[in-house]
């Protein structure tokens, strides 16, 4: 298999430890659960950081683990690679350009010795709603579903787009990442029945970004970095647990 090699960001203790309990939050959804989407509304939330470090996370735990970009408009991914560099990308394949092995790359860190894998968006796409919504995007969602532990999938916007829904109609539940502070309470509604109407199971809400020092997010102002609440209810009240 191909190798790159990501960034990796030291991420302060009470950062990790959130992830750490998104990773479990996950793990007690239910059962078979393997293909997540992570979305938001707008853009600059923090999903790429997330979905990310949710990857890793399981990688620790040993999961076979694989993360896809399917922002195939704004992907930001090669910024984020430090050795090796990704020729293919999922729109190749998905336009018949390359083989489904030639868009899976390892991610190998010599220093941790974490690995899992990674499919790179490729080039920017002038039909990117079309080649999420093929079939042969589905079968191959399907087709890895059953070689990996679990499957972390990256999306644009959904306020912007609506790739994500399309996407959460094919997953086995979806993850809405919040900026704290910044989010429009109908905005994260509208997003929120948008992704449910799709047919996706909303398995959680991440509260990303949280000012410390803003006394009203309850829970939240121990100062984590991250909050995840489950189920769905959204609103900073079920952060009060
Ligand atoms: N908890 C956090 N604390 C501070 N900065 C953060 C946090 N999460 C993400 N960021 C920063 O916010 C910026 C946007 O993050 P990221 O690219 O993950 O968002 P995104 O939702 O994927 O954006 P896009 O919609 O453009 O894909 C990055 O510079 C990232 O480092
Ligand atoms: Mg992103």
């Amino acid at each position: 298999m191909l190798e790159i090699k990501l960034e990796k960001k030291e991420l302060p203790f009470a950062m990790a430890e959130e992830i750490k309990n998104l990773r479990t939050g996950i793990s007690f959804s239910g059962e078979n659960l393997k293909t997540i989407l992570f979305t938001s509304c707008t853009p600059n939330e923090g999903k790429s950081t997330i979905a990310l470090e949710t990857v890793r996370s399981f990688a620790e735990l040993g999961k076979k683990a694989l993360y896809i970009d399917c922002d195939l408009r704004k992907s930001i991914f090669n910024s984020r690679v430090v050795e090796g560099k990704p020729k293919y990308g999922l729109t190749h394949f998905l336009t018949g350009q390359c083989k489904l092995e030639n868009i899976i790359y390892r991610n190998v860190d010599k220093e941790d010795d974490i690995h899992f894998d990674l499919i790179p968006a490729g080039p920017v796409s002038n039909s990117p709603t079309e080649l999420v919504a093929s079939d042969k995007f589905k079968d191959t969602l399907k087709k890895l579903r059953d070689e990996y532990d679990i499957i972390i999938i990256d999306t644009p916007p959904l306020a912007s787009v609506g790739d994500a829904a399309i996407i959460g109609a094919m997953v086995d539940g979806s993850i809405l990442v919040v900026e704290a502070g910044n989010a429009d309470y109908r905005l994260v509604q509208k997003v929120r029945d948008k992704l449910a109407t799709s047919g996706s199971r909303i398995l959680g809400v991440v509260l990303n970004k949280v000012d410390k020092s803003n006394k009203s997010y309850g829970y939240y102002k121990r100062g984590y970095g991250y909050g995840y609440g489950y189920g769905y209810g959204y609103g900073y009240g079920h952060s009060e647990q």
